[in-house]
């Protein structure tokens, strides 16, 4: 099978969060499957363009029509990569050079993105790529299956599209007159795009893709609520039909406790209570918290943004911090006010509290193997990797019971035992709090309770495999229409 992924973003390449992770595996786990050839395009933004790891050749050169506008476009192939899939960085230093290094949040992102969804389509036409599939991703190339619909049926009459919301919250808005200045798509398209008088490029894709999936079984029956959907919900309900839950995986090559690079001591699922201890002793050392093995040691790694449950944790922080003795490190970036609550908080709290404002890929791993307890109170989260990455690397997760959080990580009783960690059901700080105090609880009453815990959790399978496999079983059905 042919199979063309788009991407606004993917691992190592450039990557902001959990999309660029999916980017950068699910590729690979589809090439891994025989007979595919899959491909896939991205933007080549300064940072991969200067990064001189990467090589390329220029395959071919045109310009993309954006409304009145033709912008250059040149379709660099990457010749170094190894694992089967084909990387294809779309080239223009207009929209993807000379910015500010963010991979989003300029004025135009809008134009940007809208140029990429469309390059991408001129680019198979002009390598001779006609895919089978195309799969593309949130808001960034939203615009892919409305202009395969309505504007290269000649050129590719019988590609299907595959879209797939990450996050339904950044959904793709802007003016009306987008449509006319920008877009150039036949006027029936108006109403196709149209959402209260604006342009929301996703609603677009979900009313013109072949097939609409999610990251997780449970956001996929969470997005038919409107305290989810964020004003979706209507154009999903009616697209229901076309809509299927595909929990992520993760690259287990590259989270794997035995070979990873950045820890200072390995360990595997047989054989993880020594080599954690170190990395717990080395992580308390290098975040500057007193060494302390017997101390349950909590850790969050996180942007700092609202959705992720953090007002549930600056609510309940100083009491738990009084209350238990027990260790927090957050790592991450992210709003202003959870920044200053947490610097604060290890100020208030030097010898239990450690808080680094940063975002280091290496420290994010030694977190995830030096921790005891993950927490993962997200308001909403439509899968969610980090708590899979933290049961590889044992550690315990604590999470609210919602979207891919709550197909992950399967409750476990007071004694740690029939699941994977602690849940609670209703966003509230109290719930959350009684959930961390639970695991806090075995840690210290029934250390072998809680050993077992973690070794479940190390010996689940969250590679791509299955994962990859029903995307497939997708792809077929979509192919025998
Ligand atoms: C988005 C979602 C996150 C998901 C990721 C990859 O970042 O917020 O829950 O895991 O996409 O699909």
């Amino acid at each position: 099978m042919k199979i063309s992924i788009c991407a606004s973003e993917g691992a190592p390449y450039a990557k902001s969060g959990g999309l660029g992770d999916v980017m950068e595996a699910l590729p690979a786990a589809l090439a891994r499957i025989e007979g595919n050839e899959v491909v896939l395009f991205l933007p080549y933004y300064n940072k991969i363009k200067q990064n001189t790891a990467y090589t390329v050749e220029k395959v071919a050169e045109f310009r993309v029509q954006l409304g009145w506008r033709q912008q250059y476009c040149a379709v660099m192939r990457q010749t170094n990569r190894a694992d089967g899939v084909t990387v294809y960085f779309l080239d223009n230093d207009y929209y993807f050079g000379n910015r500010t290094g963010a991979i989003y949040g300029d004025m135009d992102d809008g134009e940007r993105f809208a140029y990429f969804s469309r390059a991408c389509l001129d680019a198979m036409a002009a390598i001779d790529f006609i895919p089978d599939i195309i799969q593309c991703n949130d808001w960034q190339t939203a615009l892919v299956p409305v202009y395969l619909k309505a504007m290269y049926q000649a050129k590719f009459p019988h590609t299907r599209c595959m879209y797939t919301i990450h996050n339904i919250e950044y959904q793709g808005w802007a003016n009306a007159n987008f449509f006319d200045d920008m877009l150039g798509l036949p006027w029936e398209y108006r109403g196709t795009l149209d959402m209260r008088g604006s342009v929301n490029v996703m609603k677009g894709a979900i009313e013109t893709a072949d097939l609409v999936t999610t990251v997780s079984e449970t956001y996929a029956r969470e997005l038919m609520y409107p305290y989810y959907a964020h004003g979706l919900d209507g154009i999903l309900a009616s697209n229901a039909w076309k809509l299927t839950g595909i929990t992520n995986g993760i690259d287990t090559n590259t989270f794997n406790p035995a070979t990873d690079k950045a820890l200072p001591a390995h360990f595997s699922a047989d054989d993880f209570v020594d080599g954690k201890a170190k990395c717990k002793a080395a992580l308390q050392e290098e975040v500057g918290l007193p060494v302390k093995p017997d101390v349950p040691l909590m850790v969050m790694v996180t942007r700092l943004a609202g959705h992720k449950g953090l007002d549930l944790l600056c609510y309940i922080a100083r009491r738990l911090m009084w209350e238990e003795d027990a260790q927090l490190l957050i790592l991450g970036t992210g709003e202003a006010q959870y920044e200053s609550f947490f610097k604060d908080l290890a100020v208030q709290f030097p010898e239990q509290v450690a808080a680094k404002i940063t975002f280091n890929l290496g420290l994010a791993a030694r977190i995830y193997a030096g921790g005891d307890i993950y927490l993962m109170p997200s308001k909403s989260e439509p899968c969610g990797l980090s708590q899979m990455n933290a049961m590889r690397y044992g550690t315990v997760p604590v999470v609210h019971a919602t979207g891919g959080l709550k197909d992950t990580v399967p409750p476990a009783d007071e004694n740690g035992e029939g699941g994977l960690g602690f849940t609670f059901q209703s966003y509230n700080a109290d719930d959350f709090l009684a959930a961390l105090k639970r695991c806090l609880k075995l840690y210290k009453d029934n250390p072998e309770g809680f050993r077992a815990l973690q070794k479940r959790g190390m010996d689940m399978d969250f590679s791509w495999n299955v994962p990859a496999q029903k995307y497939m079983d997708l792809f077929k059905k979509m192919l025998a229409w």
